[in-house]
């Protein structure tokens, strides 16, 4: 009795609690939509900087101990240039003429914050990329995402050096959460943003409304081409010396064609379609000697074991506890059949294209069961979670 009386007294004060916070939060929508109203866009006279840090093509050899630490993530980057075997290009490298060249280039074909732009304008699957819907997304990300994903999309906004994992940077194009490959459709967007990134800072924005949320979608790929270009021309730009200001302009404009006609093909991706996972002891246990083959060698102890490998921006990122269930992307059979069959290219994790259908199932269905040691059979789960006491 006491205890649903107390529990009463929890639920009445939680409630009392919560009507205050909505009061505030009203309040604060109030005052956001009116601050919004007063200053929602870029001033016009803003460009986007140029890029100065480094971008790391070949990161350190030896798999990193720990994660990349918060709070100084360009000056660590640009350090792996003194680490032998990395390579590293350093935009302040590339001669004075030809960056300018870059960035005037770079300006024309994509634009300012205020009135954004994109080379390429036809619709991205179902999504339109239009100066108008550029310009409404460019007010959406400053509002929702500048502060982690930053002006220019590099991770680097006001919070993003101080969160762990750092917030995306869109500038290279690459994306760990995409069924194939390493580039996601608009619909593989939408539902990242619906959905959030469990396990990190990225929260579900599940209550912007479906204009706002195609709007943003759309600057984040025009955020995506145009640092994919810069990154590329920088690239070459640093191989190359005395490139002619013509030259470097023919160089973005081949990269941006390029990043259009990807972004282009990512959309054709199809839906995931439902799959049936194998249920039962046997699938299980093949699904747990796959892994032990296949996936262990990073998957060090299933997770248990604290392990970090290098990702596509360089960037040391822990290896998720599988044994916990931390998955970043949907937990559906289907999401975790296109994980194993196209691995997760931006984070280095392989592809399998040889195992068959059968086998990457069972992996699947061993995959998903090995958060829930309830249903693994007695052996597996020793093998999995070998010292259940210390849980
Ligand atoms: C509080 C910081 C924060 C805010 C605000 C935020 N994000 Fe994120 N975002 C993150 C983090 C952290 C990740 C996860 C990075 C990872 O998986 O390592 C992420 C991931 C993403 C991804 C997936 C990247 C990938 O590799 O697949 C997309 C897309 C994205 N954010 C877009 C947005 C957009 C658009 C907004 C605004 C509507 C936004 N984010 C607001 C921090 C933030
Ligand atoms: C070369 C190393 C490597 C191998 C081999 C590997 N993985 Fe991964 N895996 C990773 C990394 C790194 C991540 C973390 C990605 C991130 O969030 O940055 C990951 C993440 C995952 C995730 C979480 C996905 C999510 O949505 O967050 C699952 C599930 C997974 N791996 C399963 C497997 C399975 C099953 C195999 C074997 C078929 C396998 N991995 C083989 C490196 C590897």
């Amino acid at each position: 009795m006491s205890l649903s009386v107390s529990r009463f007294g929890w639920v009445s004060a939680r409630l009392a609690a919560l009507v205050a916070a909505c009061c505030v939060g009203l309040a604060g929508v109030a005052w956001l939509s009116w601050s919004a109203s007063e200053s929602s866009g870029y001033d016009p006279a803003l460009r986007y900087p140029h890029r100065a840090d480094a971008i790391v093509l070949q990161p350190p050899s030896v798999e990193p101990h720990d994660a990349t630490p918060v709070g100084n993530l360009t000056t660590t980057l640009a350090g792996y240039a003194d680490v032998p075997g990395t390579l590293v290009v350093l935009p302040g490298s590339v001669a004075v003429e030809e960056r300018e060249a870059l960035t005037a280039t770079l300006d024309t074909l994509f634009g300012t914050p205020a009135a954004p732009r994109v080379l390429d304008s036809t619709p991205v699957g179902d999504l339109a990329i239009s100066p108008t819907q550029l310009a409404a997304g460019s007010q959406v990300y400053r509002r929702l995402c500048n502060q982690c994903h930053g002006l220019t999309g590099n991770g680097q906004g006001n919070a993003g050096d101080w969160i762990h994992p750092f917030p995306r940077d869109f500038r290279l194009g690459k994306f760990k959460i995409a069924s194939k490959g390493s580039r996601p459709s608009p619909g593989e967007l939408r539902r990242v943003l619906r959905e959030g990134v469990p396990g990190t800072r990225m929260q579900a924005y599940d209550l912007i409304s479906e204009a706002d949320m195609n709007a943003v979608i759309a600057y984040v790929i025009h955020l995506s081409q145009r640092g994919e270009s810069e990154v590329k021309t920088l690239v070459t730009l640093a191989n190359d010396e005395g490139t002619e200001p013509a030259e470097v302009a023919a160089l973005v404009t081949a990269a941006a064609n390029r990043s259009a006609a990807d972004w282009q093909a990512a959309a054709l991706t199809p839906k995931l379609t439902p799959v049936t996972l194998p249920t039962g002891d046997d699938a299980l246990r093949r699904g747990h000697a796959l892994f032990t083959q296949n996936c262990l060698s990073c998957h060090a102890g299933y997770g248990h074991a604290e392990s970090f490998r290098y990702d596509a921006w360089g960037v040391a990122a822990k290896l998720p506890d599988l044994t916990r269930g931390e998955w970043k992307w949907g937990r559906t059979p289907a999401d975790a059949v296109a994980r194993i069959r196209n691995g997760i290219p931006a984070a280095n994790m392989p592809a399998n294209p040889s195992l068959t259908d059968a086998e990457v199932l069972d992996l699947a269905a061993f995959a998903l069961a090995l958060s829930r040691p309830d249903l693994l059979p007695a052996d597996v789960r020793d093998a999995v979670h070998p010292d259940p006491d210390a849980e």
